[in-house]
């Protein structure tokens, strides 16, 4: 309920307050059916996961690096998977951006704060993960990040998806990194503006076959 509120006071403040200026980089992000991309990404066997949360073009130019989200991201409570543990396969995604399909550009894993090893215990327990994706080719050079969020079981079940788990994952994530967030010195200030209908609700084409409610979250990082 505080998290709905939260996104409900993000979203009027994004709609009556100009977008900060300064080093923002103009374009939030191009649809991707625009020019022939998908709002699901390629996991084989003509299966995909939904990219259902995006960091806007207009975030800071130092977010929009990978250097710069992962510091974000570890803000939130993420880090780099545990190698040693990750078992799923890199994805690869249409952003309708020129480049076709590209693989994933870094997978993240929610960190449970065991010092070094949190992420591995994350991968053994379960919890919230996401591919990214850059939308950069020169049909949408907006430098956005497509985000694939999804909460999965622990590995013991596989590492599967669980129910519901592409709109949990994506609602838990968002809930935790709207507004400010520190890491390491660095803060940022997170807005999110829920996009309803922005892709299409339902199962159809969606790995496991969990159905997603057709919602595609905005979020804008500058850092303060
Ligand atoms: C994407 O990843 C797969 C699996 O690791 C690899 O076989 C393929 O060459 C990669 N494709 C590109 C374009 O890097
Ligand atoms: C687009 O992003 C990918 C992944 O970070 C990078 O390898 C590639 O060089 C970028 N392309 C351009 C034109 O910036
Ligand atoms: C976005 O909207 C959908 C559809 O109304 C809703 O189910 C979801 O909880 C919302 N997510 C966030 C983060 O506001
Ligand atoms: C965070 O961003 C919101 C929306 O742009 C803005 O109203 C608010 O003043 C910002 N807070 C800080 C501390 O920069
Ligand atoms: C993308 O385009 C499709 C087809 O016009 C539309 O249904 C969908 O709402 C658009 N999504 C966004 C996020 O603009």
């Amino acid at each position: 309920m505080l998290a709905f509120f939260l996104i409900l006071f993000a979203a009027s403040l994004a709609n009556s307050c100009p977008t900060p200026s300064g080093d923002s980089a103009g374009v939030p992000f191009v649809n991707v059916t625009t020019n022939g991309g998908s709002w699901l990404d390629n996991a084989g066997d003509g299966f995909g996961e939904p990219l259902n949360v995006i960091i806007s073009g207009e975030s800071s130019a130092e977010v929009l690096t990978q250097p710069g989200l992962l510091r974000w991201a570890q803000s939130i409570g993420f880090s780099t998977e545990c190698l040693g543990i990750h078992l799923g396969a890199p994805q690869s995604a249409n952003l309708g951006d020129g480049n076709g399909f590209v693989n994933q550009t870094i997978e993240l894993r929610e960190d449970y704060g065991v010092a070094e090893d949190g992420t591995c215990l994350e991968s053994l327990i379960g919890g919230n993960h996401f591919r990214v994706y850059v939308q950069n080719g020169t049909l949408a050079p907006t430098g956005a990040f497509f985000l694939a969020v999804s909460k999965e079981e622990d590995a013991f079940d596989d590492h599967n998806i669980v129910p519901d788990g592409y709109n949990i994952g994506r609602d838990e994530m968002v809930a935790g990194a709207v507004g400010m967030t520190t890491f390491d010195g660095t803060t940022f200030n997170t807005t999110a503006v829920n996009m309803t209908n922005a892709m299409p609700a339902g199962s159809a084409g969606v790995n496991h076959g969990i159905a997603v409610d057709g919602a595609v979250i905005l979020l804008t990082i500058m850092i303060v």
